[in-house]
């Protein structure tokens, strides 16, 4: 099983529309669950029908260690499921910075069962909290959206010294899948200028996702992309990082 966390400690830098995506698309390739630990909740918005009671969601797992797969829930893709997440995910930070088991719970939520998944996608809160330890804990990779215009390389900085320090404490086969480009403009200066710093710290992937109004649309209208225009631009490129994060996992 292959765990991805989609993580960056900022906002607004296409976290949610990437691991939504990939999670859509890996799921023609081996059966997917798409683990949602944003209080925003954003990813759960587009696959869920309906709201389920907080114990049900992720929260579930953080919070009173039930199994993870008695917080799955199906979506109209056939080959992927979620485990949505809730509001009262906000009250956790400080419970679990305070329980001995803290940075744990999540990856021993996903192991305590065998789960019928080749790959888990974790949509991660804009931050480095416990919740998102908690993701890193379990995870196999972390894939980072950057977005131009929000980009700083001390963010990036405190990002993979937070991995780093998860990989020497908890988990040493965690690994930095790269960086993607999203919402990108390829006529503004500062796009290409600043893939050469971010390689200081981390590959950055060949596919980049472009800016396009379809995709806040496909948001709004609780669609991905590929539902919404799946000729788009964004579709295509979607599909493109899928195939090189596929690339990149088997590469080890
Ligand atoms: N490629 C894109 N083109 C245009 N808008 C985008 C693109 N990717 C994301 N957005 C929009 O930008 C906003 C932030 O994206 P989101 O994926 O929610 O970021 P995060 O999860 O990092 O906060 C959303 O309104 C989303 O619809
Ligand atoms: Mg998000």
């Amino acid at each position: 099983m292959k765990v991805i966390c989609i993580s960056n400690s900022k906002g607004g830098v296409g976290k949610t529309t990437t691991a939504v995506h990939l999670a859509d698309s890996l799921a023609k390739d081996g059966r997917t669950l798409l683990i949602d630990i944003d209080v925003q909740a954003n990813a759960s918005s587009i696959f869920m029908e309906r709201e389920v009671p907080a114990e049900l969601t992720v929260y579930g797992a953080l919070r009173e260690k039930r199994p993870m797969g008695q917080l799955i829930h199906g979506t109209r893709n056939p080959g992927l499921d979620i485990v949505p997440a809730t509001i009262q995910l906000a009250e956790l930070e400080s419970l679990l910075s305070g329980a001995l088991d803290g940075f744990f719970r999540l990856s021993e939520s996903l192991r305590m069962q065998d789960l019928p998944y080749e790959f888990v996608i974790i949509d991660c809160p804009p931050n480095l909290g416990m919740v998102t330890v908690n993701a890193f804990v379990a995870a196999t990779h972390v894939l980072v959206p950057l977005q131009t215009a929000k980009f700083s390389l001390d963010g990036l900085a405190a990002l993979t010294s937070t991995i780093k320090t998860v990989q020497s404490r908890f988990n040493q086969g965690l690994k930095i899948l790269g960086g993607v480009l999203t919402m990108y403009n390829p006529r503004t200066a500062i796009a290409h200028a600043m893939i050469e710093p971010i390689q200081e710290y981390i590959r950055v992937f060949d596919s980049k996702i472009s800016r396009l109004v379809a995709v806040e649309e496909a948001f709004l209208m609780k669609q991905t992309v590929f539902e919404y225009e799946p000729k788009s631009r964004v579709a295509k490129e979607y599909l493109a990082l899928k195939k090189e994060v596929l690339r990149g996992i088997e590469k080890g």
